[in-house]
């Protein structure tokens, strides 16, 4: 019998690319979709990337976390846990109760809408926002535009993918980003 625990020992070394899947036509046709499902559930694999973006993000000395829902969420709460800081929940619309505030944002169709909590954040607050995975950089481009609204400052962002072809990253200022696996599509 295994002992959970040394299962869960981080993997040093490991190629978190080979943890991650890249499903075609998903949601749609021609779209390439990086599942991070095979990370999640391999222990020690999703506790080394967890610790690689501890270290990533510790340098940017923040005060609090905050997640993007719902993938951002799987990121943040475990690296939340990890550096002993709080997490701030950034919702899609509709899901928060009291006094909130938001932010629409253009998507290639349409429009979309993040959410926070108005005191989720106080004047003076470092908040790094984490995310699965970065694509146009419409959703954190939003996301940061939302935070430093409410007062925070946001030094920088991270996710565990970055698609880098869409240059997402142009779209953040001067927040700095940055991501562990990348990919050109
Ligand atoms: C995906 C992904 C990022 C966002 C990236 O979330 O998890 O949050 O899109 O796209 P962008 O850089 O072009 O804005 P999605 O809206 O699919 O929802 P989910 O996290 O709830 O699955
Ligand atoms: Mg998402």
């Amino acid at each position: 019998m295994t002992d959970n625990l040394a299962d869960a020992a981080p993997l040093a070394g490991v190629d978190l690319k080979q943890h991650i899947r890249g499903i075609p036509d998903f949601p749609k046709p021609g779209i390439l979709f990086y599942d991070i499902s095979t990370l999640l559930r391999h222990g020690p694999a999703w506790k080394e990337a967890m610790r690689r973006l501890a270290e990533t993000v510790r340098p940017h000395r923040p005060t609090l976390l905050a997640g993007i829902e719902s993938r951002g969420f799987l990121v943040a709460a475990p690296l939340a846990l990890e550096l002993g800081l709080g997490f701030v929940m950034l919702r899609k619309r509709g899901k928060l109760p009291g006094a909130i505030i938001g932010l629409n944002y253009a998507l290639e169709y349409g429009t979309d809408r993040i959410e926070m909590q108005a005191d989720a954040v106080k004047p003076g607050d470092r908040v790094v926002i984490l995310d699965d995975l970065l694509a146009t950089g419409g959703t954190l481009a939003a996301s940061i535009a939302l935070l430093r609204q409410a007062g925070a400052e946001v030094p920088a962002a991270a996710a565990l993918i970055e698609l880098t072809s869409l240059n997402g990253r142009a779209r953040l200022g001067d927040t700095a980003f940055e991501a562990l696996i990348s990919y050109e599509g």
